[in-house]
């Protein structure tokens, strides 16, 4: 989604960017090279592996344009002037590297610790969650963060198989997935949902989401504009319904909006495009992972 962040945030000399979601840099090499040569950046990312590899790319290329540092994006708002940013970029989810590496936990494919932390300073894992919790509290996470259909079932059978012995390995949980849930015909793994809702709850995604967006709106400036590239319908949903209320000239109470019951409010932003982006063709060739991809972009509106 390279192009359209950049079409997106429009990033020129003199710019002030956040990515609060470095990775491995690629979309922050992006905005500094089309900011050069006076442009500058924010970012951090809470994998510290990932912070380091990023800050070395940015450093050799882009010395003294950015600032990078260890840690979540809903903790921005502390280190980076508000009201100061021209564009803000959040790339959600877990990287290649994540994904990759065996030893981080991420992969049914590969055999690792049950771990899957994003921020490996953080104690709770994934085995902690499959080894610990109760049964009703597992089948709410498949269910809340995997929208997997069989989550009671799954969470029993995990609570029965502890009885005999301890979840260690994402192997140990990929093959009861297998043996419980066989794939019959699916395309998909019938571990990636659990294994889905297990990485959203150990890192705590959506509530770092939630804050993250409202945090994003003290970086900006007004103008600013703030992209974020969601990778399941469960972000999405949160992305789209921040974007509603905040563009929202109203607030209303209770659950029903009554329009004779509306408060009038200033809006804070606006979709600069309301239907999601989706990436071309041509990068799901190259990159089958962007194929869930969606790009929102809201501007926060000025008021002067
Ligand atoms: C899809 S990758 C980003 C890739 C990056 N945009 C690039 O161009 O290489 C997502 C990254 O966001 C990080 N991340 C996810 N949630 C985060 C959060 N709440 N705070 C900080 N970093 C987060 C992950 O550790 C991961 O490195």
């Amino acid at each position: 989604m390279a192009a359209e962040v950049l079409a997106a945030l429009n990033p020129r000399p003199g710019g002030r960017y956040v990515d609060g979601t470095l990775g491995g840099a690629g979309h922050a090499v992006q905005m500094l090279a089309a900011s050069s040569p006076t442009g500058r950046l924010y970012g951090c990312d809470r994998d510290g592996v990932a912070v380091e590899c990023a800050r070395a790319r940015l450093a050799a290329e882009f010395p003294g344009r950015f600032e990078v540092r260890r840690g979540n994006f809903t903790e921005l708002a502390d280190w980076v002037p508000a009201q100061s940013s021209d564009g803000v970029l959040l790339d959600l989810g877990v990287s290649s590297p994540q994904l990759d590496r065996a030893e981080r936990g991420f992969s049914f494919q590969q055999d690792g610790p049950l771990d899957m932390r994003m921020d490996d300073r953080q104690t709770l894992t994934a085995a902690d969650l499959v080894n610990g919790e109760s049964a009703e509290r597992l089948a709410t996470i498949f269910w809340e963060f995997g929208d997997e259909r069989e989550s009671r079932r799954i969470a029993r059978a995990i609570v029965h198989d502890r009885e005999q012995r301890i979840f260690s390995t994402t192997r140990q949980l990929a093959e009861l997935m297998e043996r419980i849930n066989p794939r019959a015909g699916k395309k998909a793994h019938p571990a990636t949902k659990i294994f889905q809702a297990l990485r959203i709850a150990v890192n705590d995604e959506i509530g770092s989401l939630k804050r993250g967006l409202a945090g994003a709106m003290t970086l900006l400036r007004p103008g600013g504009r703030l992209a974020v590239i969601t990778f399941h319908s469960l972000e999405d949903r949160v992305v789209k319904e921040f974007g509603r209320e905040r563009s929202r000239d109203y607030v209303y109470q209770g659950e029903v909006d009554v329009p004779e019951l509306r408060t009038p409010v200033v809006a804070e932003l606006k979709w600069v495009s309301r239907k999601a982006i989706l990436p071309g063709e041509s990068e799901l060739r190259e990159n089958p992972r962007a194929r869930s991809a969606q790009l929102r972009v809201m501007e926060k509106i000025g008021h002067g």
